[in-house]
């Protein structure tokens, strides 16, 4: 009787993975700030692409760890770079996969911010955007599906779409992170990535954690500038964003559900303070109801060998 009267839907159709690849790494290697996740090899992903296929995940999310960095970031639009290799052993191991490549710089800069540095070291902005279009155009030249930018530069949904149009692929979608919060919980994933910042912090460019209306701005934004979806980040401190996104927008809405919010419950349930599987199944549910079409998690693997 409650499923006929059940009102929110979760299977794993709706969920993402993140995974991260690591250039020189062969295997699996944990990640010790995210239990239960691991940094993957080249070498790993086929393997683990055909797994997913098999318990009916639809999607990852790619991350990459370069065997190097430098001031501009040059690993993110490298043709051999590691994301593009990648996306070339995922879809040729399960051509049906949607691999989505985030679009990014902090994981190849050597000062580990989203975009390149003025003398005094803030971001400079309309400088970053070709770098930006360029990671993106070569992301869907090594056949990833969908483009989604991370770093949060004023106008680079406009600069990525044009840049995905003149190079051929007016077909790839922009997943744009339009809602991304300067958070705590994002901690973990900047050990997994080795993307801290060296100095500063990302307030310059990511959104102030009290500003809603400026949100759905950004979405509205974002969604002018080209964006097929748009994306609300982090996911539980920001449910009521999630729902003033999804009754303001008509196009599919996906929430990060971020590696602080999985470490934080992971930890709880390694001491024996919560039940683990109620405490994910309640938490994914809870991202769904606010209104995600999709939902992006670390817990997504664990979930779908459950169900
Ligand atoms: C890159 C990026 C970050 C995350 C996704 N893309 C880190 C950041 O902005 O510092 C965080 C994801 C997570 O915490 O799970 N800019």
């Amino acid at each position: 009787m409650r499923g006929l009267v059940r009102e929110t839907e979760l299977t794993p159709a709706h969920l993402v993975y993140p995974l991260f690849v690591e250039a020189g790494l062969s295997g699996r290697s944990p990640i010790e700030s995210m239990p239960g996740q691991d940094r993957l090899g080249l070498d790993a992903l086929a393997a683990e692409a055909r797994e997913l296929r098999a318990l009916r995940i639809p999607a990852v999310l790619l991350f990459g760890l370069p065997p190097e960095k430098d001031e501009q970031g040059s690993g993110a639009w490298a043709r051999d770079g590691i994301v593009q290799q990648a996306a070339a052993i995922l879809k040729d191991a399960a051509p049906e996969l949607v691999v989505i490549a985030d679009v990014c710089l902090c994981e190849y800069t050597s000062h580990g911010h989203c975009g390149l540095l003025w003398p005094d070291g803030t971001v400079d902005n309309d400088a970053t955007l070709p770098l930006l279009m360029e990671t993106a155009v070569s992301l869907a030249t090594a056949g990833c599906d969908i483009i989604a930018p991370s770093d949060m530069m004023d106008g680079r949904v406009a600069a990525i779409r044009a840049g995905l149009d003149q190079g051929g692929f007016s077909q790839v979608p922009v997943l744009s992170y339009a809602a991304k919060f300067a958070s705590a919980f994002y901690g973990p994933f900047r050990e997994a990535a080795e993307s801290a910042p060296a100095f500063g912090d990302r307030r310059g460019y990511q959104m102030d954690p009290a500003n809603a209306r400026m949100a759905l701005d950004e979405v509205l934004t974002d969604i002018d500038e080209g964006a097929d979806m748009v994306m609300v980040k982090p996911a539980l401190p920001y449910l009521d964003v999630l729902r003033r996104v999804r009754d303001a927008v008509d196009v599919p809405v996906a929430a990060y559900n971020v590696s602080g919010e999985y470490s934080m419950l992971m930890a709880a349930a390694e001491r024996g303070w919560i039940d683990r599987d109620r405490a994910i199944d309640e938490t994914l549910t809870s991202i769904r109801r606010a209104g995600a079409d999709m939902v992006i998690t670390y817990h997504a693997r664990q979930w779908a060998e459950r169900h």
